[in-house]
């Protein structure tokens, strides 16, 4: 079974890289199940509903998001009827929409994406490590799913490491996003669960985090806002991680980062 994860789409740049190039990976590299982060999405900041749709008809079975999640105030309407659009599963319990969502693929195969916000340089939050623990427990590996992905979302790449660790022979993927730096650290741990602390950005990388530089380099330098940011809208690099996986154990047979597009370096070797 093969899936694909997508890091964070940022602005018009990453809708546009993912619409023109996701199809074409889909059908040239025959995956399964496709989980695109969504949470940059609309001019930086959240995703509204004509941009979900847009990233699912490109080919995402599920979005996911982190902070950002209701930056764009009709999400907190429109997540509640769309069972493949994820929030971190450890935000308030009044917080709208689902942490977690089981799909089957056209293949038939089960997958259980589960998106979470981690807390080590982030905002107050719900412990993230029980709240996975708590979703994995109820939707297991080969009994009831037959691949599992988890979206850490935070910016500590130790933190994300640890949930790797946590999972690991629990689920098929611990996969960071939130830096939208990609990291050179993917890898199958001990127990067949497959760890990238940050699967980076979809998005214009000829700028800070998908920003155009001049108001981030500011804020820097002076401590003091004058603008907002602005997302670049340079060619947009398409980044993640791809992995084969075995059905009969939802652990990884095959790992590759994903790096195609823009200014960063192709990566996607001979998978
Ligand atoms: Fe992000
Ligand atoms: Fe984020």
């Amino acid at each position: 079974m093969r899936l694909l994860f997508l890091g964070d789409v940022v602005g018009r740049a990453g809708r546009d890289a993912v619409t023109d190039r996701l199809p074409g990976l889909i059908a040239e590299y025959g995956f399964d199940c496709v989980v695109v982060n969504g949470e940059n999405a609309s001019h930086g900041r959240g995703l509204t509903e004509q941009h979900f749709q847009g990233l699912r008809d490109a080919g995402a079975d599920v979005v996911t998001l982190g902070d950002h999640a209701f930056d764009q105030r009709d999400t907190l309407t429109y997540i509640g009827r769309e069972p493949t659009l994820l929030r971190p599963i450890n935000m308030a319990p009044e917080a709208p929409g689902r942490g977690a969502a089981l799909i089957e693929t056209r293949g038939g195969y089960r997958v259980l994406v589960i998106n979470a916000l981690g807390r080590v340089f982030m905002g107050p939050i719900d412990d993230p490590f029980r709240a996975v623990e708590a979703a994995v427990a109820a939707c297991p590996l080969v009994e009831q799913a037959d691949a599992i992905i988890v979206d850490f979302h935070t910016e500590a790449t130790s933190e994300i490491q640890g949930m790797g660790f946590f999972l690991d022979g629990k689920v098929s993927l611990v996969v960071g996003t939130h830096t939208h730096i990609p990291t050179a650290d993917y890898r199958v741990l001990r127990a067949g669960t497959g760890l990238m602390a940050d699967a980076g950005m979809c998005g214009d990388f000829d700028s800070i985090i998908g920003v155009e530089p001049d108001e981030p380099l500011n804020r820097f330098l002076t401590g003091i806002s004058q603008g907002r940011f602005t997302p670049s809208e340079g060619e947009a690099t398409l980044c993640g991680v791809a992995l084969e996986t075995d059905p009969k154990t939802g652990l990884v047979t095959k790992l590759s980062p994903v790096r195609i597009g823009g200014v960063l370096a192709q990566a996607l070797p001979q998978f």
